[in-house]
């Protein structure tokens, strides 16, 4: 059912087979899945699409597997929900957030990614799945890792939310904890593939893990009735999710299941972590590694593998990028929670706080539709939260307590 054929160089352009393989041997270019689109656009139609189970397969022509879905039987197809109240503060006509901190079973866009790796890591003979992560992709290769009964190793800084360990420790996977930031642990985890013959999700597996990420942007224009927004607000780490959802908008017009203008995508980083949003202003092809400085420790990725595609992507879309302080990032979170009632971790609060900058600075028009990418869950990480100020009042169980408390609030005297 897949029209997947094969990788191939996405720079050089030449062919490879479909193994665990990630960078061309010729001139050390990003492998990309390749697909034949008229093939996948014989079956992939919207009547088609409606009727499949509503999980990430079901743009499945489109994803780099060669037989059944093992797992993310559950995964995607995560709400798009329309912000009126948020979109009414921010002075935005028609706002939408994408909304992946409810993303099946590990509550963060990685239950798109990782189902797709963790089915080639076993359609390859893998038995063992490991990843380097920031925190949510653990969670979700020990999560999917377990569902498959394979070994799980994830590597991970050591300084990460004490929830985002537990989240990967409750599955039982081995967890090797890096003195060192996530680019170490990228490094020590490229070597350890190698010397063990494991499957790395975000690594000798990238390949296949990254067209997950497409389907996010297949489900928002899905989602908006087959109709393109105008523009995107993608967080960006190690630079996977915001070029496949570019790739995701331009696949929907080759397979004919959508037309007119693409998007513009606009990248969010965090102020101490945003080698992207500076290559944006320098004009830079490639990233300038950072040492990452921020609380939002998801996305704190100083030396991003697919940076050179984030800043193609952005650029080639008409896109711009913004950074977000750490203080700006959870005025955001509060300003989600308070207007639409989702918590989201600091990843979110950076792009809707980079959202806000870039309506600011009118690099965003208000009059345009806009969808914000929210990708993780904020109960991962609420010790972020813990020194705002939140009203709650504490008193005895009787009605008279209460109206006590009621009658300090509103000046009324108490009824006798
Ligand atoms: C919650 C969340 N959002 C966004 C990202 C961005 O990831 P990338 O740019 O690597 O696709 C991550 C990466 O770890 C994440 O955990
Ligand atoms: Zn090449």
């Amino acid at each position: 059912m897949s029209a997947f054929t094969g990788l191939r160089c996405a720079m050089c352009k030449t062919g490879f087979p479909s193994e665990a393989l990630y960078v061309c041997d010729q001139c050390l270019g990003p492998l990309e899945a390749v697909y034949d689109y008229e093939a996948a656009g014989r079956t992939l139609t919207r009547e088609a699409v409606a009727g499949r189970p509503r999980n990430l397969w079901r743009y499945r022509e489109l994803l780099p597997v060669t037989g059944e879905p093992r797992t993310g039987l559950h995964s995607g197809c995560t709400p798009l929900v329309r912000a009126h109240r948020l979109g009414r503060e921010l002075g935005v006509a028609e706002l939408y957030l994408k909304d992946d901190s409810v993303n099946h079973p590990t509550l963060s866009y990685k239950d798109r990614v990782v189902p797709v790796a963790a089915t080639r890591a076993v359609e390859l003979g893998f038995d063992t799945l490991g990843c380097a992560s920031t925190g949510n992709l653990g969670n979700s290769v020990a999560a999917h890792a377990a569902r498959l009964g394979l070994t799980c190793y994830v590597f991970i800084p050591h300084d990460l939310e004490p929830g985002k360990i537990l989240g990967s420790a409750v599955a039982g996977p081995h967890i090797v904890k890096i003195d060192g930031t996530y680019d170490d642990v990228n490094r020590l985890c490229t070597q350890a593939g190698e010397r063990y013959g494991w499957a790395f999700a975000n690594i000798n597996l990238r390949s296949y893990y990254a067209e997950g990420a497409k389907t996010y942007g297949f489900e928002i224009v899905e989602q908006l009735g087959w109709r393109y927004p105008r523009h995107v607000v993608s967080p960006v780490a190690g630079g996977t999710l915001l070029p496949r959802i570019g790739r995701a908008f331009r696949e929907l017009r080759e397979v004919g299941l959508a037309e007119g203008e693409l998007p513009k995508i606009h990248a969010a980083q965090a102020a101490g972590c945003a080698p992207v949003i500076n290559a944006l202003e320098s004009g830079a092809e490639y990233p300038e590694p950072v040492r990452p400085d921020t609380i939002a420790k998801s996305i704190a990725i100083g030396n991003p593998a697919d940076g050179h595609q984030v800043l193609e992507t952005v650029r080639g879309s008409g896109g711009t990028g913004a950074r977000a302080t750490d203080a700006e990032i959870l005025d955001a979170i509060a300003l989600l929670a308070r207007t639409e009632g989702i918590f989201t971790e600091p990843a979110g609060g950076t792009t809707l706080a980079a959202t806000i900058n870039l309506l600011e600075a009118g690099a965003l028009p208000k009059d345009e539709s806009i969808v914000v990418c929210i990708t993780g869950n904020g109960y991962k990480t609420a010790h972020v939260m813990a020194d705002r100020p939140t009203e709650s009042t504490h008193i005895g169980r009787s009605l008279r307590e209460f109206e006590a408390f009621m009658a300090s609030r509103t000046g009324q005297p108490v009824h006798s």
